[in-house]
């Protein structure tokens, strides 16, 4: 099989107090500057309840060089924090190629039918980050995308 895309998806924690001008100004600064250097992605947000802060989960598609450039500035940002990359690799093709960053913004609950990322953003699912137990983010992002998308 011929592997074209270089792919890499991380999650991380939102400052406390991220709010929707965040989020927009997040996208629209995704949007420009991904399709300018041709890398393509879904961005989850995962809002807090109870006071506790949103949690992200992104995967960026692109080459290796500007995906690795990116990372650096997004994880520079002081808009989240304690950002963990889940999977890199590549892949034969892309899945959001129509996407310079596809965003869908959920409550928890939303996830509660995706095994293993219903609790994005808890002290739980950090620690199996961080113990490397997380698999199939990928297939997660993508199955979570065409389901939402249905309904
Ligand atoms: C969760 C999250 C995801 C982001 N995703 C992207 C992205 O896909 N593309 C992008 O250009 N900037 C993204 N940003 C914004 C960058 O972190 C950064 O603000 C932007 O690239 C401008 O960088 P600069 O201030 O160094 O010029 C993201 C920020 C956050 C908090």
């Amino acid at each position: 099989m011929c592997f074209v895309v270089n792919y890499l998806i991380y999650v991380s924690q939102a400052r406390p107090a991220l709010d929707q001008a965040d989020l927009d100004s997040i996208l629209s600064t995704s949007r420009a500057y991904n399709t300018e250097k041709d890398i393509t992605g879904m961005l989850l947000f995962v809002a807090g309840r109870d006071g506790k802060r949103g949690s992200f989960m992104q995967l960026l598609e692109g080459s290796a060089e500007e995906l690795e450039a990116l990372r650096k500035r997004i994880f520079a940002d002081p808009r989240h924090h304690t950002k963990l990359v889940l999977e890199k690799g590549t892949k034969p093709q892309r899945d959001f190629a129509d996407w310079s960053m596809a965003f869908r913004s959920v409550v928890a609950g939303d996830l509660a039918a995706h095994a293993g990322f219903a609790d994005i953003g808890t002290e739980a699912f950090q620690q199996r980050c961080e113990a490397g137990e997380v698999h199939r983010s990928l297939a997660f992002m993508c199955d979570f995308w065409s389901s939402d998308a249905e309904a």
